[in-house]
């Protein structure tokens, strides 16, 4: 029987709940799971955790909230953090962002209409001295000007395909 989008969520956030102790020590892992699998934390997601959890909606909203790894929204498949702290401010960060906006044509905050990309700026990653610093998802490049900004993308691109096939697969 094939199973709904929200049904298989729930069923795997189940799964995840048993792997973790049933009270809010759980709450970050979980969710962390949920996005990393979603790319999301839904409005759904966050009610079904309460209930597994026995917390309120609100306390697993307000943690998504707080956290800038977590969202409700959907973000691209690849999320691309450029550090706006002020020693890679001082290493070029701005014609790094100038790059990065025209190569995908959104700007910060936003995410690609392929859905693919996703442009935010973070704070300091404790790569100072080797800015301007920035992260692809879990990957952290340094050093990077508009050239490496460029290839990076391009990178990103080619491997799109094989991260789509992989996503299929483990939510199918
Ligand atoms: S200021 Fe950018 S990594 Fe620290």
């Amino acid at each position: 029987m094939l199973l709904t989008e929200n049904e298989r969520l729930r069923q795997n956030i189940m799964e995840w709940v048993d792997e973790v102790n049933y009270d809010r020590s759980g709450l970050i892992p979980i969710l962390q799971k949920v996005q990393k699998k979603y790319h999301r934390v839904s409005s759904y997601a966050m009610q079904v955790i309460a209930d597994a959890l026995d917390i309120h909606p609100v306390e697993v909203y307000s943690v998504v909230s707080f956290y800038s790894f977590l969202d409700e929204k959907s973000k691209g498949r690849f999320i691309i953090r450029l550090c706006q702290t002020i020693s890679c401010d001082m290493a070029g960060k701005s014609r790094v962002a100038r790059q990065l906006e025209n190569e995908l044509g959104i700007q910060f905050g936003q995410t690609t209409a392929d859905g693919k990309f996703t442009l935010e700026y973070t704070n300091c990653l404790g790569m100072c001295d080797r800015g301007p610093a920035m992260l692809v998802n879990d990957q952290v490049f340094t050093h990077v000007t508009p050239e490496k900004a460029h290839e990076i993308i391009e990178k990103c691109r080619q491997t799109f395909g094989v991260f789509a096939l992989q996503d299929q697969e483990r939510i199918g």
